[in-house]
């Protein structure tokens, strides 16, 4: 007779992948393995290289930090992890070896620690969904909406929240003319953003002050993505607000809200200044403002959350004019999650731990079924 204690649900932490956000996705992996609840979960930690292989990572992952010389990423080591494609199979599969010798058998749910393309934009959910494997985190079409900075203007403004005046400009629209979509966009009120569609962390966003410097911010755009937005720039206070889905159909829940003060030295909130420069930019938590803006913005959150069906987690982004007018800029469907990552932060100032929010992440996802919801 076995005397054996329930299993803990195994959850596998998968991180790195293919899109620019690698190395973010690896600090943010070795956070999310120190947090998480090991009394109440069995975790195993998957790498995704930058070429796409998914393999077992050995658990120490202390050393994928920013403070080296050279940006964390995964390294082609460890058993190669593939994903059956077949509901009979269920869970993930360790290619030559034994599933349970590799810490594979019944992994639970997946907690997709990943960034932009290939990852946070549904390619991974719609992979997982064939697999009957549960995630952390939206579905295939809230998070594809949601990586792109076209679509997601197009069902926000369909959802009545307020976004500012844009302009895209398709592969297409490019190749056949590239002048017309300049003249385009230089209809616009200067300064402009110009930026990939579907990427993520500030990589390939240029600030564009004169139309002679468009072309080549459009080019800069597109070595990251074939499709770009040119957005007019909206004079405003960045605020930020974390959203979390209620458990068993209880209403989501929208955080305080946070804001980014970028000191000088920056054009806007870049890359170096949300990962590099550590002193150059505050998250600051509670963002004060009068109360009935900021209810204001906590229900266009929830709004915004409800437009594209997310699930599990947001972060949604917001501009907050001097005249007190709000304007959506973005969701972010696996926002940044260490522990002085904004949505985190915001979860700990209502009162809700880092391990504790990895949990509640965790168990939405094992509540939630599997296949069309
Ligand atoms: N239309 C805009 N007006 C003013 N600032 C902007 C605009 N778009 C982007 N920014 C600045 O650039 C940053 C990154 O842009 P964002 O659209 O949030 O892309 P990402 O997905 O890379 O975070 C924003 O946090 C903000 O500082
Ligand atoms: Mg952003």
């Amino acid at each position: 007779m076995s005397t054996q204690q329930p299993r803990k649900p195994r959850v596998a932490l998968v991180f790195g992948g293919r899109s620019s956000e690698h190395p973010v996705s690896c600090v943010t992996a070795a956070s999310v393995m120190a947090a998480v609840d090991r009394d109440r979960y069995e975790v195993v930690p998957i790498g995704i290289t930058r070429e796409g292989k998914w393999l077992v990572h050995d658990g120490d992952l202390s050393a994928l930090t920013f403070s080296g010389s050279q940006l964390p990423q995964v390294l082609g080591e460890g058993v190669e992890v593939a994903v059956p494609l077949s509901q009979e199979e269920r869970g993930l599969r360790a290619v030559g070896h034994d599933a349970d010798g590799a810490g594979l058998r019944d992994v639970e749910v997946v907690f997709p620690l990943l960034h932009g393309p290939f990852g946070e934009d549904g390619t991974l959910q719609g992979m997982l969904d064939l697999a009957d494997v549960r995630y952390v985190g939206s579905g295939v079409l809230a998070s594809a909406v949601m990586m792109d900075k076209h679509y997601m203007k197009v069902v926000f403004a369909a959802a009545g929240l307020t976004v500012g005046p844009y302009q895209v400009i398709t592969d297409k629209d490019w190749c056949r003319d590239s002048q017309a979509a300049l003249d385009r966009c230089a209809q616009l009120q200067f300064p402009l953003y110009v930026k990939p569609c579907r990427a993520g962390s500030s990589v390939g966003i240029t600030r564009v002050e004169h139309a002679e410097e468009l072309r080549a911010a459009v080019e800069a755009a597109r070595e990251h993505d074939p499709k770009v937005i040119v957005e007019e720039g909206i004079f405003g206070r960045e605020i930020e607000c974390g959203v979390l889905e209620g458990h068993h159909g209880e209403p989501d829940r929208a955080s305080p809200l946070g804001e980014i003060v970028v000191e000088q030295g920056h054009a806007f909130y870049d890359f170096e200044a949300k990962y590099l420069d550590g002193d150059d930019v505050r998250l600051s938590c509670p963002a004060v403002m009068p109360e009935a803006d900021a209810e204001h913005i906590r229900e266009q959150a929830i709004r915004a959350f409800h437009a594209a069906g997310c699930e599990g987690l947001a972060r949604v982004d917001f501009f907050y004019t001097p005249q007190g007018q709000i304007i959506i800029n973005e969701i972010n469907t696996m926002p940044g999650f260490t522990p002085f990552s904004m949505y985190p932060r915001l979860w700990q100032e209502a009162g809700i731990s880092y391990t504790d929010l990895i949990s509640e992440l965790i168990e939405l996802a094992l509540e939630r079924r599997t296949g069309l919801r």
